[in-house]
C-alpha cells in the first residue's frame, strides 16, 4: 500500500450547500415521469468494479449526489472513473494503489462499506471507516464484518476503523445471517466471487437490487446464483472480467411518485418503472383504494377517488414485503384515508420519527412506541416549515408538502438529492409548484432526526 499520503482519523465535515424546498400545495399531478436508475443498485454495481482491473460501464445510472460520492471515493483509491454521458459511468480498477475508505466517505454515506468485500477479496487488505465514525448503535455493520471474518479474513477495530487483511485468497464457506441485511449480503458476494471454493449465503436479501448486482456478477465471469429465494450459491474464481450493465430501475422513486400522483388526486403514468418489484406495496395501495394499472414496463396511477381512500394496517418487512423505504410515503398518503391506519416498522427503529413533521402539518398521529403508530384521516394538511433529516423521510415531506394548503418550505434538500434524480424538476412537468431556493438564516424546526 502507498503510505504517501496523511492518514487522517479526525475530520471536518465539508460544508454542504443548504438548500430549500418551497412548494405551493394543493395541485393535482398529472402527466408522465421517468423513472431512474436505482441507487441501491447502481453504488454496489460500481463497487463490483472493483473486482476486476478491466472496464465496467454502467447505463441508466441515476445523476445523485450518492454515485457521485461513491465516484469520488474510488477515484481517491486510484481508480479511474468516467463519466462520458449523463446517466452513464465507466469503472476501471486496475491501479488501486490506496486501500483506505476514509470517514470522508463513511460519513457521507453509510453505502461506502460496501467496498469491504471486494477490495479485501482482491487486494488482500483495506482500511475502512465504521460508518458514522464511532457510533455504532443504530446502523451496526457487524454481519458484514463476521461474514468477512467467517471467510477468513482477519479484522481488528481500533479508532473507528475496520483493519481488514487476509494471508492468501478468502475461503469459501457457509454463511448463516442471524436475519436478513441487504448490504450484509452484497458486501458476501463481492467477496466470495473471488475466495476459493464454494460459499453459500443463507437467508440471503432477495431484493431485486440483490438480483442485479448478481445478474452483473455473472457478466463479469462469476458464477453465482440463487438457489431458491433465499439462497445464494458462489463458487469462487480466481479472476473476473469487465462488462457492461443497465441498472435496474428505482423501485422506491417510482413509489414516491405513484404516491405523489394517489394523493394529489392527479393522474400519472410512470414510465421505465418496475411494477413486478412494487407488489407488497401496489397490493397495500389496492386496499386503501387508489386505482394502479400495470403495462409491460409503466405504471398508470390515478388518484380521481381519492376521497374514498380508506385506512389500512401496515407493516414493514424485508422484500417480498413492504419496503421500509416505502413505508413513509405510504404513512403520508394514509394521513388521505378515512379511519385509523395502524403502521409498524420492523426494519429500522427510527423510520417513523420522521412523523413529528407531518403532525406539524396537521396529521392526525399518534405514537405508540418507537416503531408502532397510528395514523387518523382524513387530515387536511396545511404549508409549514421543517427540516428534514434524511433521504426518505425528505422525499415524504414533499408529498406532504404538495397535497398541503398553502407554501410549505422544507430545509435540507440536500438529503433528497442524495438518492432522488431531478426530483424538484420531475414534479414541476407533472405541474407541481415546487422551488429550490438558497438557505435562509431564519429559525426553524425540525421534522426529524439529523
Ligand atoms: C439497505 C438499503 C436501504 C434499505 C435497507 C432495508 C442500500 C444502500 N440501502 O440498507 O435503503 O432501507 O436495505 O431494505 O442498499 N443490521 C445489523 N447488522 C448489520 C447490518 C444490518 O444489525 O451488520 C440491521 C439493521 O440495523 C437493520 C436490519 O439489519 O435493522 C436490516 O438492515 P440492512 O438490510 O442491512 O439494510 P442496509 O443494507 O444497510
Amino acid at each position: 500500500m502507498a503510505d504517501a499520503r496523511p492518514f487522517h482519523w479526525e475530520f471536518t465535515p465539508e460544508p454542504v450547500p443548504r438548500e430549500v424546498f418551497r412548494i405551493e400545495g394543493g395541485r393535482p399531478l398529472n402527466g408522465s415521469v421517468t423513472i431512474s436508475g436505482s441507487k441501491n443498485a447502481a453504488l454496489k454495481l460500481m463497487a463490483a468494479a472493483t473486482l476486476t482491473g478491466e472496464r465496467c460501464r454502467f447505463t441508466n445510472v441515476p445523476e445523485i449526489e450518492d454515485v457521485r460520492v461513491m465516484a469520488d471515493t474510488l477515484r481517491d483509491l486510484g481508480v479511474v472513473v468516467d463519466h462520458p454521458a449523463p446517466n452513464v459511468y465507466e469503472v476501471a480498477s486496475g491501479d488501486v494503489d490506496w486501500l483506505f475508505v476514509p470517514l470522508e466517505a463513511a460519513a457521507k454515506m453509510r453505502a461506502s462499506f460496501i467496498l469491504l468485500g471486494p477490495l479485501l477479496a482482491r487486494f488482500g487488505r483495506v482500511i475502512i471507516s465504521n460508518p458514522g465514525g464511532d457510533r455504532i448503535g443504530r446502523r451496526p455493520v457487524n454481519l458484514h464484518v463476521d461474514a468477512m471474518r467467517a471467510l477468513g479474513a482477519e479484522i481488528e477495530y481500533r479508532n473507528g476503523y475496520y483493519f481488514a487483511r487476509s494471508p492468501g485468497r478468502l475461503r469459501g464457506t457457509a454463511l448463516e445471517f442471524p436475519f436478513v441485511s441487504v448490504m450484509g449480503t452484497e458486501n458476501a458476494m463481492l467477496a466470495a466471487v473471488l475466495a476459493e471454493g464454494q460459499t453459500t449465503i443463507h437467508p440471503a436479501a432477495e431484493e431485486p437490487e440483490v438480483d442485479d448486482l448478481i445478474a452483473f456478477l455473472q457478466t463479469m465471469g462469476a458464477e453465482i446464483r440463487r438457489s431458491s429465494p433465499d439462497t445464494i450459491e458462489i463458487t469462487g474464481r480466481k479472476r473476473l472480467r469487465g462488462g457492461e450493465h443497465r441498472v435496474v430501475p428505482d423501485r422506491i422513486e417510482a413509489g414516491t411518485f405513484v404516491v405523489a400522483a394517489a394523493i394529489t388526486g392527479g393522474q400519472v403514468t410512470l414510465e421505465g418503472a418496475p411494477c413486478e418489484h412494487l407488489g407488497a406495496f401496489l397490493e397495500v395501495l389496492g386496499r386503501i383504494g387508489v386505482s394502479v394499472s400495470c403495462g409491460r414496463d409503466t405504471i398508470q396511477v390515478s388518484g380521481l377517488d381519492r376521497q374514498h381512500y380508506r385506512a389500512v394496517d401496515v407493516t414493514t418487512a424485508p422484500y417480498p414485503g413492504l419496503a421500509t423505504d416505502l413505508q413513509p410515503p405510504t404513512c403520508v398518503l394514509l394521513t388521505q384515508a378515512t379511519g385509523h391506519s395502524h403502521v409498524h416498522e420492523t426494519i429500522f427503529e427510527d423510520r417513523l420519527e420522521f412523523l413529528a413533521g407531518l403532525s406539524r402539518m396537521g396529521a392526525r398521529i399518534r405514537m405508540h412506541d418507537a416503531t408502532h403508530a397510528t395514523i387518523s384521516g382524513i387530515s387536511p394538511l396545511h404549508g409549514a416549515e421543517t427540516e428534514i433529516g434524511d433521504l426518505r423521510a425528505g422525499a415524504s415531506m414533499i408529498l406532504a408538502a404538495l397535497v398541503a394548503e398553502g407554501t410549505s418550505l422544507i430545509h435540507g434538500a440536500h438529503h433528497v438529492h442524495r438518492g432522488y434524480e431531478n426530483i424538484g424538476r420531475k414534479f414541476q412537468d407533472l405541474g407541481a409548484s415546487i422551488t429550490t431556493v438558497a438557505e435562509s438564516p431564519a429559525p426553524r424546526r425540525r421534522a426529524s432526526k439529523g
